[in-house]
């Protein structure tokens, strides 16, 4: 049997379980590594089924890591409106494939649904599979409405059912390291945080249409890593940003935003996003303290600088995001895993049951932010429903002159 560790050098569970052991999740996916790796002397383990929905470019990573975790995890379904595409993952896993979900749903050999389909679609999805009483991984973003974000955990809350949000930075190895830091207080007080998401290559125009927008789909997760970081949500935000694509400016959305938050403690974050970076993916995290600095860099294709006398020649960073969250994504399907066999019994479980009480906070620091955009003013997140009843009695009033 392959051993989990063969491959993932550096064992992620592993290291998941020494430098992490605040994260209960994360330990719990470091014991079933274990016991993975030590597969002769225990109990063989039962594998997990899974129905992947949206078989796209978040979909392949989801298929790279189950490849990897053969002995812990099983496809049953894979499921895309493109039949074709799920036929042929389908032949290659030796699995079920489907358009809809609604057979997979009813497979008892399913216990968790992944949903990697477009954003537009997840909200239905993660209610439909809760319902039908699966565990559900769903890709970030959860859903563009607070009220929306707020209505899935309500009913994860009341099933009782583990609801994870694709925010892979929270697994990956590095920012793992620069968060227990923080923790620790090696740095001090923390007084300012950075971070830098600037995407490579920029995402196909049919992604960028059902995305959400920039603010939903990249400022997004860099204010979830905010919170990560701070254990804090925003007391104000102000957003600017511009747009230098003719055909993303056709969509009304932006492709280079920059944002200030403000949180109660004092902190201040920085979050800088763009839709393209042509140096390769782009992704660093600085935490400034009253002790220090943290500085998570970006990952380069190689360690080897060139030095001549014409200068010093660093190699470039990694294209993407399956390259740069190669550990992460697995990491965090790992760790899924371990939630869901560790039973709603399990402290993880009812950690993670609270934790997952965050995401609506997430989506409102996120449409706090479009919205200071759109008015050009800082969004206090306390005037927030009103600015937004108001905002809404405004385009009513300008739709109803037009008709
Ligand atoms: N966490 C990350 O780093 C990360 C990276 C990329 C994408 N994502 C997220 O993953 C999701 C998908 O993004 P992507 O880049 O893979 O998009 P994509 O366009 O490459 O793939 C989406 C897939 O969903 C399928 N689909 C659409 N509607 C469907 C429906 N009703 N039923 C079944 N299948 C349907 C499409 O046919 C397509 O194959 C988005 O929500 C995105 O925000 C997250």
């Amino acid at each position: 049997m392959i051993s989990i560790f063969a491959t993932f050098p550096p064992s992620i569970a592993r290291a998941s379980y020494n430098c992490c052991e605040f994260m209960d999740k994360a330990k719990l996916a470091g014991e079933l590594g274990k016991a993975i790796d030590d597969v002769s002397k225990v109990a063989p383990i039962a594998k997990v089924g899974i129905a992947l929905i949206g078989l796209g470019r978040s979909g392949k990573y989801f298929i790279t890591s189950m490849r990897s975790l053969t002995t812990v995890v099983s496809l049953k379904w894979a499921i895309d409106i493109d039949t074709q595409e799920a036929q042929k993952v389908a032949s290659e896993m030796k699995c079920k494939c489907d358009a809809k979900l609604d057979a997979a749903l009813a497979d008892p050999e399913v216990r968790i649904v992944i949903i990697s389909s477009t954003t537009d679609t997840h909200f239905h999805f993660v209610m439909q599979s809760l319902r039908a009483g699966k565990a559900v991984f769903v890709e970030k973003p959860l859903a563009c409405s607070i009220e929306e974000v707020q209505q899935a955990v309500n009913l994860a809350k009341e099933l009782d059912l583990p609801l994870v949000c694709g925010y892979q930075r929270r697994t990956d190895k590095n920012f793992k390291v620069l968060k227990k830091q923080v923790d620790d207080g090696n740095i001090g007080v923390t007084k300012l945080i950075k971070v830098c998401l600037r995407d490579s290559p920029m995402p196909p125009l049919s992604f960028l249409r059902t995305c959400g927008g920039i603010f939903h789909d990249q400022v997004n997760p860099a204010l979830d890593l905010c919170q990560w970081l701070s254990n804090e949500e925003p007391e104000s935000i102000t957003a600017t940003g511009h747009c230098y694509h003719p055909e993303i400016q056709k969509m009304g959305d932006l492709d280079t935003v920059a944002v200030l938050v403000k949180y109660q403690s004092g902190l201040v974050a920085v979050v800088d996003t763009s839709r393209e970076s042509m140096y390769g993916y782009d992704e660093r995290i600085e935490a400034f303290g009253s002790r220090g600095m943290l500085t998570a860099k970006n990952h380069m294709t190689s360690t080897v600088e060139v030095a001549t006398a014409s200068g010093h020649l660093l190699p470039t960073a990694v294209w993407s995001f399956p390259e740069r969250f190669d550990q992460a994504y697995t990491a965090e399907l790992v760790e899924f895993v371990a939630l869901v066999n560790a039973g709603q019994q399990s402290d993880a479980h009812k950690l993670e049951q609270q934790k997952m009480m965050r995401h609506p906070g997430v989506t409102r620091a996120a449409v706090a932010a479009e919205l200071s955009w759109r008015l050009g003013k800082t969004v206090h997140l306390k005037e927030l429903d009103s600015l937004l009843e108001q905002s809404m009695h405004e385009r009513d009033a300008k739709k109803r002159k037009c008709e």
